[in-house]
């Protein structure tokens, strides 16, 4: 050792600038920061001078009280912000994940992260997880192993165990999940479980209605559920029926006949006792109240003005009024003109004479006025010409000067009007 020194220093020198610059002036026997003399500030365990210890990636292992070299150690690279010790249990902190006390870059296989935190992945889980959920995928399993799907082998959901795979359940093999065990939940339109999961052919019972080999939710339109739930068809005749004869009929193509007890058949033409056709294509014995039949045989509804019938829908076709008539027609109410007497509306009386005799008054006070004026028309003519000599010049003057004669006229006349 001793000797060794000895021929570095020979070989290198003191201070000279080959050495580390975390080396003392005091010289080195090498380049690197492991083969100085003395460090200039701190020391790894090995010797390898060093920067000043830094806290975020060291930790003291020989403290000094009088400012001299300290011995450090680096910390796992799996820390952040410090450690107390050379391992990624020691960490202050951890740089990427946590299991447990240590520090590390990933979660194990079977564990999940939570923050930077991984747990175990739960049991329902195979080949990992990305969460807790009892889901394929995102959050939940990367597989599970109790698999529950539909009865169209959709994905529902991982089970826990296949404790609740019983009632209206049944255990499957599916290609889609080779790995897990598959509950399949029965078809809808079961009742107590099937012997085959898919459609409903491999129900045990039917929860509702039976149609031939499947369960259904409905019969057919075209069919009744009889007494065991079991669809059969309607009677031809019936175009909708609630049981299965020919007058079970609910609802007929063409025209009805309504019997006892809410029954109804179906005919293509009114039998000769129900002769007559309702506006809803039902044959009945006689048209019902206040409603006439018309040449086909329909009963057609009576003006809403008429009552106890009518011979056609006007309001002048009913045998009576509903509220009152008025000149043959049936109407809600008399006019102002009129009253109703008993039913009828009849000219009042004080408007019986005035209306149709007013335009008389007129025109006799008018001629009466006519003949006063000519009267008086007559009277002054008879007073001018009683009058004309004083006033008026000989016929020869009034043939000489026209336009003086004409002047005097108007304004004879005009007097006489007067
Ligand atoms: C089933 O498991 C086998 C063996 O573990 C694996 O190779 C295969 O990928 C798995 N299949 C599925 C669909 O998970
Ligand atoms: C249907 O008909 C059967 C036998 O004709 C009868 O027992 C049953 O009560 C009827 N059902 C209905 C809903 O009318
Ligand atoms: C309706 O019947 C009344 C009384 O029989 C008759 O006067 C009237 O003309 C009829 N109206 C029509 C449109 O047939």
């Amino acid at each position: 050792m001793a000797l060794i020194l000895v021929s570095c220093t020979s070989m290198i020198g003191r201070g000279t600038s080959l050495c580390d610059e975390e080396c003392t002036d005091i010289g080195c026997w090498g380049p690197s920061a492991g083969q100085c003399f003395t460090c200039r500030h701190d020391a790894l365990e090995d010797g390898t001078c060093v920067p000043p210890c830094d806290p975020e990636n060291h930790f003291i292992i020989q403290p000094t009280d009088d400012g001299g070299i300290r011995t450090c150690g680096l910390c796992d690279e799996q820390c952040t912000g410090g450690c107390t010790g050379p391992s990624n249990a020691d960490c202050i902190s951890c740089r990427n994940f946590q299991i447990g006390s240590h520090c590390t870059n990933e979660c194990n296989e079977g564990q999940y992260p939570v923050g930077k935190i991984c747990e175990l992945c739960p049991d329902f889980c195979t080949q990992g997880c990305t969460g807790n959920e009892h889901m394929i995928g995102d959050g939940g399993c990367n597989q599970c192993s109790i698999v529950l799907i539909d009865h169209e082998e959709n994905f529902m959901r991982c089970l826990d165990s296949l404790d609740s795979c019983d009632v209206d359940h049944l255990q499957v093999n599916s290609n889609m999940y080779p790995n897990s065990s598959v509950c399949q939940k029965c078809h809808p339109e079961c009742e107590g479980g099937c012997e085959r999961a898919g459609d409903s052919t491999g129900c045990r019972l039917c929860k509702r209605h039976t149609r031939g080999i499947y369960c259904v939710e409905q019969c057919s339109s075209s069919e009744y559920p009889d007494a065991d739930k079991i669809c059969r068809n309607c009677d031809p005749t019936c175009l909708h029926c609630n049981n299965g004869t020919d007058t079970d009929c609910t609802k007929c193509e063409n025209l009805e006949v309504l019997l006892e007890d809410d029954k109804r058949k179906c005919v293509t033409e009114c039998p000769l006792e129900f002769p007559y056709i309702l506006e809803t294509y039902t044959c009945v014995a006689a048209c019902p109240e206040n409603s006439f039949k018309s040449e086909d045989n329909i009963c057609k509804s009576c003006h809403p003005e008429c009552n106890e019938g009518c011979h056609n829908e006007t309001n002048k076709g009913c045998l009576v009024c509903e509220h009152v008539k008025l000149d043959g027609a049936c109407v809600a109410e008399c006019p102002d003109s009129h009253e109703d007497t008993n039913g009828v509306c009849e000219m009042s009386k004080r408007f019986e004479a005035s209306p149709a005799s007013s335009p008389l008054k007129v025109l006799i006070l008018i001629t009466i006025l006519v003949l006063v004026v000519v009267l008086v028309v007559a009277i002054v003519i008879v007073v001018l010409k009683l009058k004309g000599p004083i006033h008026r010049a000989p016929n020869a003057m009034y043939l000489n000067d026209m336009t003086k004669t004409e002047e005097s006229d108007r304004d004879d006349g005009g007097n006489g009007i007067a």
